[in-house]
């Protein structure tokens, strides 16, 4: 009886060790002695494009969506006049111009052009429509977001990406957009970080609506890529070299005990569920047990976000409250608290390349007030980059988030992710060290 009990016992640690060195040598975690790189070493292609990202609701200002709705009901800070980009628009754009850039990536809000249903607000349109002329005269290239968190309030009282039934009347908004404007932008994404919008709003609630379901979660994921699918190939049809796209946040798990198989599960199923999934939806049109034929290579090229990576263990956060970044022993925290891990940054764009398009970084940065760790953050990303493209990965472009500080969503103005620090009692802005450090790469291209 004890020698079974003991041959059992043996025969489950061998078949644990084994799939853990399987998996620690499947999804290595690299960790670069960065104090022996040359982060001066780096260049980029002369067609390479540099620029920065934000989006409508952190600075625009003043409006009346699904966001400030939350805002209010939940007592959160309040976006309120945001960086009161809707009003300094221009000078904002100097700032592009004052960095030598020639692409920015930013979003167009849809609560602004349809306040009401069926109700469109020309006058709104033709602000978007002078912003492109604008950036068009300056030589910079408009990257144009359809969807970046925020939508009308009447959309989200219908249900929102959580009722599949609301998509014709999003596609609908994203055709008069691309009606509108796409004589003059090339470039489109469809949505921004699906996988951030449906985990933030349905499972941790952090977002709106502030639901907790996984079943919600995964409904919407699916809505989602559904959302997507639709509206590239009906912007497709309309103009067939339209370059369409998304911004995928891949966001890397790590078990935080390399040895633990415990961790290694959790890691392994919250990869799949952030990125996996996302990915097989793309490439093979099912995505979470659903066939969604249309989303099969609904891609003309990927747009990156890269921030961290999380080490997950046994214990699972609920909540964001409860959620704890850990790092590694050597690894420095960001003020947001994850780790800064530039290292991931190459991994990522190894997640996306089976997608076999081309990659733009639409966003990559740092919360940091004081500016003390956005020097050597921005430097140790650009060289990953810098690197990737050597070794042949198709990079187009890198967007720096952000252009300047604006309103982080559920942290409110607490995280300064700007080149550019904005004092929002008077909404003077000010180019911070690393923003020079910025412009200094891009005039030198590397
Ligand atoms: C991304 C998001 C941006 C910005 C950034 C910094 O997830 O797309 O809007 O908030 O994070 O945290």
């Amino acid at each position: 009886m004890w020698l079974w009990l003991i041959l059992v016992l043996s025969a489950l640690l061998a078949i644990s060790l084994f799939i853990v060195l399987y998996l620690r040598n499947k999804h290595p975690e690299p960790h670069y002695n960065w104090e022996e790189i040359d982060l001066n070493a780096i260049s980029f292609p002369e067609k390479f494009q540099w620029g920065t990202a934000t989006a409508a609701h952190q600075v625009e200002g003043h409006l009346s969506n699904n966001w400030s709705d939350f805002e209010e009901k939940n007592d959160f800070e309040r976006s309120g006049a945001a960086c009161d980009h809707w009003n300094r628009w221009k000078d904002d754009f100097d700032m592009l111009t004052n960095l030598g850039l020639s692409t920015y990536r930013f979003s167009i809000e849809w609560s602004r052009l349809e306040p009401t249903e069926g109700t469109w607000n020309q006058e709104a349109m033709e602000q978007y429509s002078s912003m492109i002329d604008d950036l068009l005269e300056r030589g910079i290239r408009p990257v144009v977001t359809l969807h970046h968190f925020s939508h009308p309030i009447w959309w989200e009282e219908k249900g929102g990406f959580a009722n599949r039934n609301n998509i014709p009347s999003f596609l609908n908004y994203c055709e008069k957009v691309f009606d509108a404007l796409s004589d003059r932008v090339d470039v489109w994404c469809t949505i921004n970080e699906p996988t951030v919008f449906s985990t933030m709003g349905y499972t941790l609630g952090q977002f709106p609506p502030g639901k907790r379901s996984i079943l919600l979660t995964t409904k919407v994921m699916k809505n989602l890529m559904r959302a997507h699918a639709e509206v590239y190939h009906s912007l497709k049809e309309k103009k067939p070299d339209a370059v369409i796209g998304l911004a995928k946040n891949v966001t890397l798990f790590d078990p935080l005990n390399r040895w633990s198989p415990i961790d290694w599960i959790v890691s392994r199923i919250l990869d799949y569920l952030w990125n996996g999934a996302w990915r097989k939806g793309i490439l093979k049109g099912k995505m979470l047990g659903s066939r969604i034929p249309k989303a099969k290579n609904s891609l003309d090229f990927i747009g990156l976000n890269y921030y961290t990576h999380f080490l997950t263990g046994l214990f699972m956060p609920t909540s964001t409250e409860e959620l704890e970044f850990a790092k590694r022993d050597h690894e420095i925290s960001t003020e947001f608290g994850y780790p800064m891990y530039a290292e991931g940054f190459r991994r990522a764009m190894e997640f996306v390349s089976p997608l076999s398009v081309p990659i733009e970084i639409t966003e990559n940065g740092v919360a940091d007030e004081n500016d003390t760790l956005r020097p050597e953050h921005l430097k140790r990303h650009l060289w990953i980059v810098s690197e990737a493209i050597k070794d042949g990965f198709d990079i187009r472009s890198y967007h720096h988030w952000s252009l300047m500080d604006n309103f982080e969503w559920a942290e409110g103005y607490k995280m300064r992710f700007g080149l550019h620090a904005v004092d929002f009692d008077n909404q003077q802005r000010k180019l911070r060290k690393s923003g020079k450090i910025f412009q200094d790469i891009i005039s030198k291209n590397g």
